[in-house]
């Protein structure tokens, strides 16, 4: 998918701007401050509905502005479709073609990002792992979202009523009704997760060797706070849940707090057998990065037929040039890259595909 033209109207420092992308690389250079993640982020909530930086949407409306508008001419290998977003103060409409869209305006992300604070996956908590795992791998399969906010519900209703138990207000015999609706999605997504992983970590490892020549393994597994194996069905998955229940009821109780399920799970990537947010360096935690980043592509491409733009927000001159390398190979050729820097001067990517080098200077492309 490429996107053929960017419009801006009032989206932060940027007035009125308008450019058109060429295929391949598309380099913006600047100083602090300018606009160039402000570019990275009009595209990304074009194609995903959202922004990456913020939830509070009116954030992005131009400060002296009372509306905001993107608009997206994109191009896949069958058609060519406009996407628009429109941003006025507690409102946002994402048209396709002029007909109003809602969630994945695209039906999938569209976009994959890599920003210098990607490094939490690795190194951070097991929330920051698990917000990963739910935003950037649950979409390649299509009920994920929707029954992860089922299970977010039902998992927001029953710690509220452990509260009540605590506090006398309620009986204990009233949990039943939430442990089995608790038990029911929350088994979905044990299950989901682990048949995810069973694409997507192949992927990811092939990937990996390759961009460490060959030299380092690794493996992703999933740490259940349920007494499950990787190869458990869901049923099985469903009857460890709600035996294991039992056994936390009184520490939940006295907690008011949902302690098992996959809420509480988390994700290890074991390089040579040890875990790489404990005994990494910097550089493999990167190199596990770029890999899960390359594997979405590669993943984006083998699901829809199409490759998914990159963004790459302040990280490709960080990355030496081997992994520079791997990446513009796996790239090259077939995606669209929009890449910022505010350093021109490491810019060498001498590779013979098609460039655009953009400067941005206090909200204008130059
Ligand atoms: N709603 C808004 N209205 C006007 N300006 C805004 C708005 N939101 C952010 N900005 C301005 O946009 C600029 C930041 O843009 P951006 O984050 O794209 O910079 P950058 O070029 O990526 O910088 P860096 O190299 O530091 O990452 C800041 O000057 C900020 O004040
Ligand atoms: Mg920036």
């Amino acid at each position: 998918m490429y996107l053929k033209r960017l419009e801006l109207t009032n989206f932060r420092n940027f007035l009125s701007q308008d450019i058109e992308p060429g295929l391949f690389f598309n380099i913006f250079t600047g100083k602090n401050a300018q606009g160039k993640t402000n570019i990275l982020e009009a595209i990304y909530l074009c194609c995903t509905g959202k922004s990456f930086r913020t939830v509070k949407e009116k954030e992005i409306i131009n400060w002296n502005a009372d509306f905001s508008t993107i608009y997206c001419l994109l191009e896949t290998s069958v058609r060519e479709f406009e996407l628009k977003v429109l941003l006025s103060p507690g409102q946002k409409k994402i048209m396709v073609n002029g007909t109003l869209a809602r969630g994945y305006p695209l039906k999938w992300p569209g976009v994959v990002l890599f920003t210098p604070g990607d490094l939490v996956i690795v190194k951070g908590s097991p929330q920051e792992r698990r917000h990963f795992f739910d935003s950037e791998i649950g979409p390649f399969k299509a009920q994920y979202g929707f029954e992860l906010n089922q299970y977010q519900r039902v998992l927001i209703q029953r710690n509220n009523l452990l509260r009540e138990i605590r506090d006398k207000r309620l009986k204990n015999e009233s949990l039943q009704v939430w442990n089995e609706q608790l038990c029911r999605y929350g088994s979905k997504i044990i299950t989901m997760r682990l048949e995810l992983l069973k694409r997507f970590g192949p992927v990811v490892q092939k990937l990996f060797r390759e961009l460490t020549g060959g030299m380092e393994k690794i493996d992703i597994r999933y740490l259940s706070s349920l007494k499950i194996n990787q190869l458990s069905t869901e049923r099985e998955i469903y009857n460890q849940f709600n035996d294991h229940l039992t056994s936390v009821k009184q520490q939940e109780i006295e907690r008011a707090q949902s302690l098992i399920g996959p809420h509480r799970d988390d994700l290890a990537f074991i390089i040579d057998g040890n875990d790489a947010r404990i005994y990494g360096s910097q550089g493999q935690q990167r190199t596990v990065i770029l890999a899960l980043k390359i594997a979405q592509i590669k993943m984006w491409h083998i699901e829809t037929g199409e490759y998914p733009i990159l963004l790459l927000d302040d990280v490709l001159f960080e990355l030496d040039r081997v992994r520079q390398d791997a990446l513009f190979d796996q790239a090259g050729g077939a995606v669209q890259v929009f890449i910022t820097s505010t350093e021109s001067s490491n810019i060498n990517i001498n590779h013979s595909y098609v460039k655009k080098l953009y400067t941005v200077s206090k909200g204008k492309i130059i």
